[in-house]
């Protein structure tokens, strides 16, 4: 169900870690089950909240065994429509409040945001989302929607204010001091990690990630603290949206 592709992501730009020492050659493809492909048949014959209904019960009984479900083909094209995916949604819907990436707020009242708003071209690490803050999702949910949806203009974002780890590059290449960072992490004893561990964090994350290509109508559930994800830097228009709950 899923296409394999082959994408070559050492020494990639804008992609931190990838010209060190140990980082993979290719990103490799999707493993039987992994993430778990689901096919949603005559999608025409019920409405989008009812077909939403039932692959949450699908979520349910197989979260546990398959800690990445990607259901396939939903008419899902718009944000309003992943507002309707966000209320079958069975979990408490939980705030963006104290993240480190740029993100939009899609709609208020259920809690759907941007994925990420970060440049195109920026990979981001495998991370377990809001890994750094007190409070963070048990469930991540993507969808891939049609691009044509309007963001309204961003305000009061520092252009330094992105997901630090993705964007180590441009960190260093614009001169930034961590201490300006909005968030750091260290050992337990507040010293440094030195960049021959991280090197290697990057390196082994990436050796076990696969990646496969988004369709539009494609929804992604997580287990956050089982799974972790990211994103290769990309070309064209898409547009990913994310509902994060507990
Ligand atoms: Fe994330």
């Amino acid at each position: 169900m899923l296409t394999k592709f082959k994408s070559r992501i050492k020494s990639r730009p804008s992609m931190a870690g990838s010209t060190g020492e140990g980082f993979p050659e290719f990103l490799a493809e999707p493993r039987e089950s992994f993430p778990h492909g689901v096919l949603v048949t005559n999608p025409q014959q019920s409405s989008l909240a009812q077909l939403t209904a039932k692959c949450m019960e699908y979520v349910e009984e197989n979260l546990t065994h398959h800690p990445a479900i990607l259901f396939r083909n939903l008419p899902a094209k718009t944000a309003e429509d992943f507002s309707i995916i966000a209320r079958e949604i069975p979990w408490k819907a939980l705030t963006y409040e104290g993240g480190n990436s740029l993100r939009q707020k899609i709609d208020e009242n259920i809690g759907t945001y941007t994925a990420n708003n970060d440049p195109d071209e920026i990979s981001i690490d495998p991370h377990n989302e809001m890994s750094y803050n007190n409070v963070y999702p048990s469930k991540v949910s993507y969808v891939k929607i049609q691009s044509s949806f309007k963001l309204k203009p961003l305000t009061n974002v520092s252009p330094f204010h992105m997901s630090i780890a993705g964007n180590y590059e441009i960190v260093r290449r614009e001169g930034i001091q961590e201490n300006q960072y909005p968030s750091h992490t260290f050992y337990g004893d507040g010293s440094d990690i030195e960049p021959a561990v991280i090197q290697h964090l990057l390196a082994t994350a990436w050796s076990c990630a696969v990646g496969f290509k988004w369709r539009r109508g494609d929804l992604l559930v997580l287990d956050n603290l089982a799974v972790q994800h990211g994103r290769l830097g990309f070309e064209g228009d898409r547009k990913l949206l994310v509902y994060m709950t507990t």
